[in-house]
């Protein structure tokens, strides 16, 4: 059994045959789907199909593409979403300095207001970084420990691994990237992760795994993300699924 702790299956891309995409889950052993917000109209799309499957989980935040033009009124919005039974996470947030869709500073505003929203409610945050470690591991260090989250998509070295687990309570979801031949670095961080700090996730409609590589991803290919990292880490798919399942429930607390 796995649990894809990364999609955005609330998302246009599916909607012509989500329902088909949910049952292809199911049947090659996905128990739990985590759909995950970028604005709040996706937040909600996402809160919606949690209402509607049993075994979709959601979350509500603002990425930091979206930065710029979230509003006081969008980030109270998400704040009471988030409330809802369902509704699992804060993210996903954080900082993208390789697309800057948004200025750092804006990125860093709503950042920073989602991390202290999150504490209030005592929920586990969704982490998108890129090319800004620079900037995230400073404002998480500056939460005294109290970071309790993923580090979602994570590509950095196992350097970068080691100092994200050292600024608080945080997992690494390792994605289709792992499944990519020349991913050194993500091979490396896949057998260097702690067990109990592991999660596995697809990002779909995005980093569709080998052999579905630029493809439409979707949630039935998190098997494949799984079987590659338990060949690095020489361990049986069946048993990383079972420890990346466990640390989901440790870090979402689904049935809360
Ligand atoms: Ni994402």
């Amino acid at each position: 059994m796995f649990i894809d702790s990364h999609t955005h299956i609330q998302m246009s891309q599916f909607d012509k045959d989500r329902r088909a995409v949910i049952r292809r889950a199911q049947e090659a052993g996905v128990e739990k789907i985590l759909a995950i917000g970028i604005d709040y109209e996706t937040s909600l799309a996402a809160a919606e199909l949690a209402d509607e499957y049993d075994n979709v989980y959601a979350t509500a935040g603002i990425h930091p593409h979206n930065a710029e033009s979230a509003t006081r009124a969008e980030l109270d919005d998400i704040h009471n979403l988030a409330q809802q039974p369902k509704v699992l996470a804060f993210g996903e947030m954080g900082l993208d300095y390789y697309r800057n869709h948004s200025t750092p500073k804006a990125q860093k505003k709503v950042f920073v207001e989602q991390l202290e929203m999150a504490e209030a409610l005592g929920m586990p945050i969704v982490i998108h970084n890129r090319e800004a470690y620079q900037d995230i591991l400073p404002i998480l260090e500056a939460l005294d420990n109290s970071a309790f989250g993923v580090m979602h998509c994570f590509t950095g070295n196992v350097e970068l691994m080691h100092r994200c687990l050292a600024v608080g309570n945080l997992y690494i979801g390792i994605g289709g990237i792992v499944t990519y031949p020349k991913a050194a670095d993500v091979h490396a961080v896949a057998r260097e992760v702690p067990a109990d700090r592991l999660l596995i996730e697809t990002d779909c409609p995005w980093l569709a795994p080998q052999p579905w590589r630029g493809k439409r991803n979707e949630p039935a290919y998190v098997r494949a993300v799984a079987e590659k990292i338990a060949e690095l880490r020489d361990t049986s798919v069946e048993e990383l699924g079972k420890i990346t399942s466990q640390n989901f429930d440790n870090l979402f607390a689904p049935e809360k």
